[in-house]
């Protein structure tokens, strides 16, 4: 008996560890907490420990929405999500209707799951660059910094950068793009009460000149367009009368229309 209630503590001390909070929380210290991981799948349970008066059922709410509904009067309660814990971060209720009320907290808890709202970026010469990243995991981040090829952080004071940041995003304005100095591989790094998390975004920084080339490409492209449309015109005229040839059985009417056409494009032509 005691070697089972060693093994359960172990349990509970591993999930905390694997970074899961358990525990009593919210409006009511007689409801024990618990997220466990099984194949795949995130268990979120609540039990009551003390002695309780009626109860109409049980509710499952994250935020305003209700996940899930009951009315059974069980101590225990539990609400299975498929997935893993990175995607369903959060703050989670387990409501006993009763009067009054009570309820457990039950949160997921996980590092920062950062993305880049662009992996790559591209500025002009001159111009300002903006580089994001994003965090809407639980808990919120409480720090975020940028690296730019693992050298020193970069911050407001060093002139050229600005560095805004919420709890969710953080932007880096770069301004005055370089080519040769701004080119290159930004870290964001996020840190919160869970551990830290991150993402790289590749900046490209072109010339003024380079701006120009998509316009140049689109005068060449007219350009020869134009000249195969000219070479085509040219060329088809002693077609025509092979056509003429094998229309021989054509009806009448559409022969004399066939005239007319011929005629306005030679006229056209001259
Ligand atoms: C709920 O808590 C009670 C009292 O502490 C305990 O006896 C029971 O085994 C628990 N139920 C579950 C499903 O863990
Ligand atoms: C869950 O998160 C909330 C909000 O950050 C916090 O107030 C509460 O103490 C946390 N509960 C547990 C059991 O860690
Ligand atoms: C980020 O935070 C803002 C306000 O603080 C909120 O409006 C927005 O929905 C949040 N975005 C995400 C993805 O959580
Ligand atoms: C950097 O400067 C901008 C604008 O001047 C300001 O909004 C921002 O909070 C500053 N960031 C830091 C980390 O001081
Ligand atoms: C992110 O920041 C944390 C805390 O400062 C640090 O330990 C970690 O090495 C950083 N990660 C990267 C990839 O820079």
């Amino acid at each position: 008996m005691a070697a089972g209630a060693a093994g359960r503590r172990g349990l509970l001390a591993l999930l905390v560890v694997s970074g899961v909070l358990a525990g009593a929380a919210g409006t009511s210290p007689n409801i024990v907490t618990l997220v466990t991981v099984d194949s795949g799948k995130l268990i979120l349970s609540c039990n009551m420990t003390t002695p309780y008066g009626a109860m109409e059922g049980h509710e499952w709410r994250s935020g305003d929405k209700v996940l899930q509904k009951d009315t059974e009067s069980n101590a225990f309660t539990s609400y299975t999500i498929e997935g893993k814990m990175e995607e369903h971060s959060g703050l989670y209720d387990c409501v006993y209707q009763m009067n009054p009320m009570i309820k457990g907290q039950v949160n997921i808890s996980v590092p920062p799951q950062v993305v880049a709202y662009k992996k790559s970026e591209h500025g002009n010469e001159g111009d300002t660059g903006v580089l994001t990243c994003k965090s809407s995991s639980f808990p919120p981040v409480s720090a975020w910094v940028w690296y730019k090829n693992g050298q020193e952080p970069l911050i407001n004071d060093s002139g050229r950068f600005i560095v805004k940041s919420g709890s969710n995003k953080t932007e880096l304005r770069i301004l005055k793009l370089n080519i040769e100095e701004d080119t290159g591989n930004y870290h964001c790094n996020a840190t919160n009460s869970f551990g830290f998390g991150g993402a790289t975004v590749n900046l490209r920084v072109r010339s003024r000149l380079a701006a120009l080339w998509p316009f140049l490409g689109i005068v060449a492209e007219v350009l020869v367009l134009v000249t195969i449309i000219f070479i085509y015109e040219k060329r088809r005229k002693p077609d025509e009368v092979l056509d003429d040839d094998d229309g021989g059985s054509a009806p009448l009417k559409s022969n004399a229309t066939n005239h007319k056409d011929k005629n306005v494009r030679q006229r056209n032509a001259n």
